[in-house]
């Protein structure tokens, strides 16, 4: 297969400083700001009838947004019966996937009101996330006609609920592109609108037996990932679930069955005296705290060089002060909640810790009500000092002399992971110098660290931080096709 990239055609978005914009989205919302969806299993065959669960609105715990059925083991082997690969050729499915995009945008206040309401994203954080939805679907359908190979089979796609559209979706046009049978399995969370994404790309022409949706938890993700008919699986999630699924497939699938994992990260910032700190800082607050910290990009260990730290730390609280965090609903909200009781419950108990340790630098104010965390700061010696990814709106923050700067990149490296890493400098040589030695799969310099942009910014970590090839680049389509037979000799 050819290595292709095709021509860009990026969303058109929103623009939010736009006060037309913006009353275009209102509205378009509107309708369901009370909607109680209904999503359960879609399969090329009869679900088995299940008592339904409800889903709650995170930001307001009380607030019923959805009745979910999620996927039984019957349900499972029912879908793996009825898969079938998209025999259409290759224009054909490119046509479909594009018309999908063009739905998902005409449908952007449905949209917008499903992934507030389920997810707690703000208006910012809905625009993003249906931008890259539909610039996937674009970019892959772009790359089809250069896609010699055929489809590998029945190929499983497992979401994480922090991009609960965009990497659904990113990850089911990829095994479509390709011609697979796919097998889509969202996370609990948000099966809402996972559901309502499978109902648009039906629509647009995607074949039942070619796409069928399994909502459920980890015991559903196990038992479609132990089935000896699944031909690759498309993960993303943490890293202790990639393992986990690595170990089932070892044991059930074709030793050649693919992998593909996106997995977590402990992602870190250098800012040195030559930064600008008013740019630093807004990047700093959009890195650290926008989407509440839950996104796999996000920072979480910031540097700043021993010699500006004290004023860079007191303009960073002031920025904190004003960055505001609410209802996602609300337009002025900068940030939501988290995703639900139990993560806030985690992120809320390493807080108590730290601050009984007296390394709470700094906490602004947020919502009693709701699963709401306070954007915090929180002093560590280095990245050494984090165990884990912590999921949340919480920034750790070191000093470092610059003369130690390359320890402080080694103590990066060191942590295994190797996601997004950022620079703030304006020395020209020290970025060079940085990126020579830095192991991160995106690094970013003079800008924040998250939203990367389908088809320029392709996205992905390495070591354990995933297994690649990047999603949005040109190498990721074809990993979800036969690899191509040179010619035997004569
Ligand atoms: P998770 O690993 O708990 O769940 C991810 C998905 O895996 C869910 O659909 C879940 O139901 C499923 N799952 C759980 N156990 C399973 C099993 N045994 N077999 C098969 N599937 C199983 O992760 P999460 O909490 O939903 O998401 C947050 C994590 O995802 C963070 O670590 C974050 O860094 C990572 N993430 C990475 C990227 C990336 O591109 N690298 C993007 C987003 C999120
Ligand atoms: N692609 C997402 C980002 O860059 C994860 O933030």
């Amino acid at each position: 297969t050819e290595i292709f990239q095709p021509l860009r055609a990026n969303s058109r978005g929103w623009d939010l400083g736009c006060a037309d914009h913006l009353e275009e989205i209102v509205e378009a919302r509107k309708p369901f700001t009370e909607t109680v969806w209904e999503a359960g299993p879609i399969l090329a065959g009869e679900a088995e009838p299940q008592e339904p669960r409800e889903r709650f609105n995170p930001a307001v715990p009380d607030q019923v947004v959805g009745r979910i059925t999620d996927a039984s083991k019957a349900d499972v082997a029912t879908a793996f019966d009825a898969a079938q690969t998209w025999d259409a050729d290759g224009a054909e499915r490119a046509r479909v996937l594009l018309k999908a995009a063009d739905l998902y945008e005409e449908n952007f206040g449905q949209i917008f009101a499903i992934v507030s309401r389920e997810a707690g994203k703000t208006i910012m954080d809905a625009v993003a996330e249906l931008r890259e939805a539909v610039d996937f679907l674009r970019y892959y359908a772009g790359q089809i006609e250069h896609l010699t190979e055929p489809p590998l089979g029945t190929f499983v796609c497992i979401s994480p609920w922090n991009f609960p559209l965009a990497i659904f979706t990113g990850q089911v046009a990829a095994s479509l592109a390709a011609g697979n049978a796919t097998l889509a399995k969202p996370a609990e969370q948000t099966p809402i609108i996972a559901h309502y994404a499978v109902q648009l790309l039906h629509e647009a022409g995607v074949p039942k037996a070619a796409l069928q949706l399994l909502p459920g938890g980890g015991d559903v993700g196990a038992a479609v990932t132990s089935d000896a008919r699944v031909a690759g699986v498309a993960f993303t999630g943490s890293t202790a679930t990639a393992r986990k699924i690595k170990q089932a497939m070892a044991e059930h699938c074709a030793p050649g069955a693919p992998l593909i994992a996106e997995t977590g990260g402990l992602n870190a910032m250098i800012v040195d005296s030559t930064a600008l700190p008013e740019q630093a800082i807004r990047d700093i607050l959009q890195s650290s705290f926008q989407s509440a910290g839950q996104r796999c990009s996000a920072l979480r260990c910031l540097y700043i060089q021993e010699d500006v730290s004290k004023h860079f730390l007191k303009m960073l609280k002031g920025a904190m002060d004003a960055f505001v965090v609410d209802d996602p609903w609300q337009l002025h909200s900068d940030s939501g909640p988290l995703i639900d009781a139990q993560a806030h419950g985690q992120i809320s108990d390493y807080v108590a810790k730290a601050r009984k340790e007296g390394r709470v630098l700094h906490q602004t104010a947020s919502p009693d009500q709701g699963h709401f965390l306070s954007p915090t700061l929180i002093r560590v010696n280095g990245i050494e000092d984090m165990e884990r990814e912590v999921f949340g709106p919480v920034l750790h923050v070191a000093t470092f002399k610059a003369k130690n700067i390359d320890k402080v990149i080694d103590a990066i490296n060191n942590t295994g992971y190797g996601l997004t890493f950022g620079l703030h400098t304006r020395i020209d040589d020290r970025v060079q110098h940085v990126t020579d030695r830095i192991e991160a799969g995106n690094m970013y310099v003079n800008r924040n660290q998250i939203g990367a942009i389908v088809g320029s910014q392709p996205f992905g970590g390495e070591k354990l931080s995933g297994t690649g090839p990047k999603a949005g680049g040109p190498f990721y389509l074809p990993r979800f096709a036969q690899a191509a037979t040179p010619d035997a000799p004569e």
